[in-house]
């Protein structure tokens, strides 16, 4: 079967505080948006067989998406086997959630292809095991994520958005993001106020300070004409701006091709209008 894995972008991200087991506490407003990877996942006789349209990805045989199988067969004792095939249109550590997304989607599939009638609430703590993100992308709902980020709480956004979604073809580890915050934690800086939420990422000060393409692209954004504000998604490294209309998008994208490259990841991307 075909399953869908949307990526994410923080509208705002906040860390809390530091906790004993060493993640961060975090409030976060997490959204999916139209851009996404498609998996094809069928049950087989047996073995987990993964295979993926970007070759970077293919050898890897220990990826996020064949855990999630494995975890999943193992949690309610089956005996079949799997197949993955992922075609990933989103790009790697990228602060978007799209490996997260990937094993998400893994377990909604094999969910349904196994009949195992496991509520949403079982799915997330499986989810849980395998990172923190992943639990927001069983919902695939916006959301407040707080605690690791795995405690979801769904929330109707009043409006819907779009913009552009930028990606400068290197990745920031999530990793060094969270230790380098905890080394000078400072809160980033607060962006434009929208109806549902605030723009502000607290992992920006130390990605900033260590990429300075992140920066300049975001000030680049929230020059131009078309842009309502601009912020980074995640631990980065990709950049959103928000425009005030579809029509916007397109010139925009045209301009910051030109400006920053015309090899870059730069895509259109909406946040769901909300059912009225
Ligand atoms: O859970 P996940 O594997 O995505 O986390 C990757 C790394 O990011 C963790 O090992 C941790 O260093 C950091 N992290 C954190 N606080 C969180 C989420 C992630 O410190 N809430």
């Amino acid at each position: 079967m075909k399953q869908f894995a949307p990526a994410k972008i923080n509208l705002y991200l906040h860390v809390v505080g530091r906790r004993p087991d060493g993640f961060h506490d975090l409030d976060m407003l997490m959204v999916p948006i139209s851009l996404g990877d498609t998996l094809e996942i069928d049950l087989i006789p047996q073995g987990i067989e993964f295979t993926c349209s970007d070759p970077t990805l293919s050898d890897a045989g220990d990826n996020l998406a064949t855990k999630a199988a494995r975890l999943f067969l193992a949690e309610f004792n089956l005996t079949t086997g799997v197949r993955i095939h992922l075609e990933k249109k989103v790009p790697v550590g990228a602060g978007l959630g799209g490996g997260s997304s990937d094993a998400a989607a893994v377990l909604l599939a094999l969910r349904q292809l196994t009949k195992t009638g496991a509520s949403d609430a079982k799915l997330a703590e499986l989810a849980a095991q395998l990172g923190s993100d992943v639990p927001f992308f069983i919902y695939q709902r916006p959301a407040i994520c707080r605690g690791r980020g795995e405690i979801i709480e769904p929330v109707k956004l009043k409006d819907s958005y779009r913009g552009l979604l930028v990606h400068p073809g290197f990745g920031v580890a999530t990793p060094w993001a969270y230790k380098s915050y905890a080394q000078n934690p400072r809160p980033g800086e607060s962006g434009r106020a929208f109806p549902d939420f605030t723009l502000r990422n607290d992992l920006e000060p130390p990605a900033f300070s260590k990429y300075p393409w992140l920066p300049a692209a975001k000030a680049w954004f929230q020059k131009q004409p078309e842009v309502l504000d601009a912020l980074m998604s995640g631990s980065g490294s990709s950049v959103f701006a928000l425009t005030g209309s579809e029509e916007a998008v397109e010139p925009l994208r045209s301009r910051f091709l030109a400006e920053f490259g015309s090899t870059l990841f730069a895509t259109a991307f909406s946040i769901e209008a909300p059912e009225k």
